[in-house]
């Protein structure tokens, strides 16, 4: 078989190094994939976004089935085109992709079906958010409707900040057509976690939980980034939160999604907070989490091609996706000075990887037979262990044989997971 992967991320090279486990796997191709994916799989330089040169390439290449990965493809609607195409795809259609693509719409979603969220109000006129602001308690949380590169939530301390907020997202679109509408929102507190599922429509099976780091530095401070590592499983997100979980929020979701004719195939991703009155959706994503999928997928015992296929088929069950007991880590090395500005095309060399540790390449690119950096998150060191002491302790052992100029990686991940176990 051939299998097409779009993205060229971190989360896609783990996505192809557990997809090339299928004995019947014979290529991968990768748009665009990256200068580490290129080991893996064969890239070609078509942006994830260029839908028509997507479908061009499948006309060109035998491609028995495609795994559309990145938020943007989805939500413009890949999906359905490469099936129009005749490809069978694991990923949402565009009418299910909305949960992601619009923040309002999985807002209204939640309220009609009673699925616990932070309360909320639409706003679609910059003056009357403003206006409501200024009653506001604080700190009150402001989002971008639309999708904004992981950078769309501002959590505003005061009105001036929120006023600010505002007036950037509204009227000077740093977003783009993201901003047109806003949601403001009560700040919720507690710990958070990443449950990824995957879904045929009718069955949800969760996935092992994860705890992303999302602050840039040390001690979680800094600015926000897509992620700068990751522990799976998630030590808060007890049997019995699951449970609570599966009831009051996984399966009602996909009903939810069934009932307003937009049923959701693929992975659907939960962003939780264990808030002191239960668990609450901070935010669906249609697709895998990165850095999340770094280190969930190299639990996985089960054939994760068969599962997406299952996914495609409307056949999935519990027992066909099967997690090893024990637990990883995933450390990313970045840019220093990512998320903001950085330089780039150090030469970049890579320690051997042991038994179950894995080099995901998310930010790099081939120069002259040379890898060298091409982004602020250049790639992650995963360990997977019996224990999460362990998987940390060999994540960073490995993270540290990572050389390239001006390499930055925070000192805590997984601290904060390995103290709640104790
Ligand atoms: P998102 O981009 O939706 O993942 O949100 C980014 C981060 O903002 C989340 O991981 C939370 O830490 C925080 N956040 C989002 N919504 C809320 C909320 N209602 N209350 C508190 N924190 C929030
Ligand atoms: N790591 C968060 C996300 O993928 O959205």
């Amino acid at each position: 078989m051939n299998i097409l992967v779009i993205g060229g991320g971190g989360r896609e090279h783990a996505v192809i190094k557990s997809l090339k486990k299928n004995k019947s796997v014979e290529t991968i191709y990768a748009l665009p994939g990256n200068g580490g994916i290129a080991k893996d799989a064969e890239c070609y330089p078509i942006k994830a976004t260029d839908l028509e040169g997507i479908v061009a390439f499948t006309k060109t290449h035998k491609v028995d089935f495609a795994v559309v990965t990145p938020d943007d493809p989805l939500v413009l609607g890949l999906v359905d085109e490469l099936e129009a195409a005749g490809i069978p795809c694991f990923g949402p259609h565009k009418n299910a992709a909305i949960l992601e693509g619009s923040k309002v719409f999985s807002k209204q979603l939640m309220k009609k079906y009673g699925i616990p969220t932070a309360a909320s109000e639409t706003f679609t006129d910059a003056d009357k958010a403003i206006a409501y602001l200024k009653n506001s308690a604080y700190p009150a949380v402001i989002k971008a409707d639309g999708l904004a590169l992981g950078k769309g939530v501002i959590i505003a301390q005061n009105f001036s900040e929120a006023e600010q907020a505002v007036r950037d997202i509204m009227c000077d679109k740093v977003f783009g057509a993201s901003g047109n509408s806003i949601l403001v929102e009560e700040f919720l507190t507690g710990p958070e976690v990443s449950v990824l599922s995957f879904t045929d429509g009718k069955t949800v099976v969760p996935m092992i939980s994860s705890m992303d780091h999302k602050r840039a530095l040390t001690g979680d401070k800094g600015l926000n980034t897509g992620g700068m590592g990751t522990v799976a499983p998630n030590p808060y997100y007890t049997e019995e939160i699951a449970k609570e979980c599966m009831e009051r929020i996984f399966l009602p979701t996909v009903e939810a999604m069934n009932k307003e004719g937009r049923t959701f195939r693929g992975c659907l991703y939960f962003g939780l907070m264990l808030t002191p009155n239960g668990p609450k959706v901070i935010e669906y994503n249609c697709r895998f989490g990165d850095p999340e999928t770094q280190v969930v997928l190299p639990l996985l015992k089960s054939d994760l091609l068969e599962i997406m296929q299952a996914v495609h088929d409307g056949t999935l069950s519990s027992d066909k996706v099967k997690f090893k007991n024990g637990a990883a880590c995933c450390v990313v090395v970045a840019s220093g000075g990512y998320p903001q500005k950085y330089n780039s095309g150090y030469p970049i060399t890579l320690p051997q990887t042991g038994a179950d540790e894995y080099i995901y390449i998310a930010g790099a690119k081939e120069e002259n037979g040379t890898l060298v950096t091409a982004g602020g998150r250049v790639l992650g060191a995963v360990a997977a262990r019996d224990t999460l002491e362990e998987a940390v302790k060999d994540a960073y052992a490995l993270a540290a044989g990572v050389r390239f100029e001006h390499a930055y990686m925070r000192e805590d991940i997984g601290a904060k997971a390995l103290a709640a176990l104790k």
